[in-house]
């Protein structure tokens, strides 16, 4: 156990377990006490307590800095566990899970009355899926109980994709971190509001919506913007590093990149096509696909700040696929 008999006391250093059979139970150890677990899940990072204590679920908004009202998802092992923060499951929320739990879908649903409202940020609905991650997985069978988790950064910095991501943020007022490597998708699940008789996507994420039908036909105005007043969470700043970002139009990075640097300034780049090592310039990552631009970006935009770049360029990709939540991201980055 930590030596820290306190959860969230500045001062306090965070372990490092390791992703097996020891390291899993230590983790369930600490968050049947109340502690603050992060755990890796196949988008990003969680920074896991019991979603049915409202004081371990009170250290999670301590730790991070968040708003009181922004609420939490809440992790369980399977659908049946559903039952344990929901208290219905609609015919289209089972259809959905069905399909696509474990996996990077979260289903908002009506709350249990006995739910903290601490977890739900003061809503009667609460936000539940089950990941697609062995070590989250095995967390939860282990520790027996929901798990509440967002995102373990300290609130408005770039999601976490490695464990030294969340230790970097959060080291100082968190018990432990599972080390389960690089994330595997590295944008959030997409957060589907499940209560009526339609899906209304309110996060876009790692399920699309064209996976779940509900893409706009081209030409068309996408539902997506009007949707997102309806989850808290969109509305604060997020994902920023310290540094500024501006998006690059799709196949003009390093033009952009080059741009920039004739200017003086010393830029970080994320494109398609790297930089030559006498331009001055940064690359930070390159991609191929929307898909790798997701797994790539978190990392990249946190690694700008220790290269020291003084402007990061990011190549924008369609609005397609998960190229959606890609640039709902960059978007809210590059806002500072
Ligand atoms: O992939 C993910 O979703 C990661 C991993 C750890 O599971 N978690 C994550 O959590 O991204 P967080 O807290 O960073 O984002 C949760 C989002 C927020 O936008 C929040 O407002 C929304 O989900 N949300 C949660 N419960 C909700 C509810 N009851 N109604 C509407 N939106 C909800
Ligand atoms: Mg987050």
């Amino acid at each position: 156990m930590d030596d820290n008999p306190v959860p969230n006391v500045a001062g306090a250093r965070a372990r490092l377990l390791s992703a097996d059979a020891s390291g899993v139970g230590e983790a369930a150890t600490l968050l049947r006490a109340g502690r603050l677990v992060a755990f890796p899940t196949e988008t990003v990072y969680g920074l896991g307590a019991d979603a049915t204590s409202a004081a371990a679920v009170s250290g999670i908004f301590e730790a991070k800095g968040r708003p009181a009202d922004n609420p939490l998802i809440v992790h369980v092992a399977d659908i049946d566990e559903v039952f344990r923060v929901a208290a219905t499951i609609t015919p289209l929320a089972r259809e959905l899970a069905e399909q696509w739990w474990p996996g990077p879908l979260t289903l908002v649903l009506p709350a249990r009355p006995d739910l903290p409202r601490v977890t739900t940020g003061g809503l009667d609905s609460v936000g539940v899926r089950v990941p697609a991650h062995p070590v989250a997985l095995e967390l939860l069978k282990v520790a027996d109980l929901p798990l509440a988790a967002p995102s373990a950064n300290r609130s408005g910095r770039p999601s976490p994709t490695t464990a030294h991501h969340v230790l970097s943020d959060l080291g100082d007022v968190i018990s432990a971190v599972l080390d389960g490597g690089a994330t595997r998708i590295g944008v959030e699940s997409t957060v589907v509001d499940a209560r009526g008789e339609r899906p209304v996507v309110l996060r876009e994420g790692g399920v699309t919506r064209e996976q779940l039908g509900l893409a706009a036909p081209a030409g068309e105005t996408n539902a997506a913007v009007a949707d997102t007043a309806a989850s808290p969470g969109t509305r604060y700043r997020h994902y920023s590093p310290n540094v500024p970002v501006v998006v690059a139009a799709a196949g003009r990075g390093l033009k952009v990149a080059l741009d920039a640097a004739a200017g003086g300034v010393f830029v970080g780049l994320v494109g398609t096509e790297p930089a030559a090592d006498d331009d001055g310039i940064a690359t930070l990552a390159t991609f191929g696909n929307a898909e790798d631009l997701a797994a790539v970006l978190y990392d990249a935009l946190r690694r700008a700040e220790m290269v020291g770049v003084e402007l990061v360029v990011v190549e924008g990709v369609a609005e397609a696929g998960v190229g959606r939540a890609v640039m709902d991201r960059l978007r809210r980055a590059a806002a500072g």
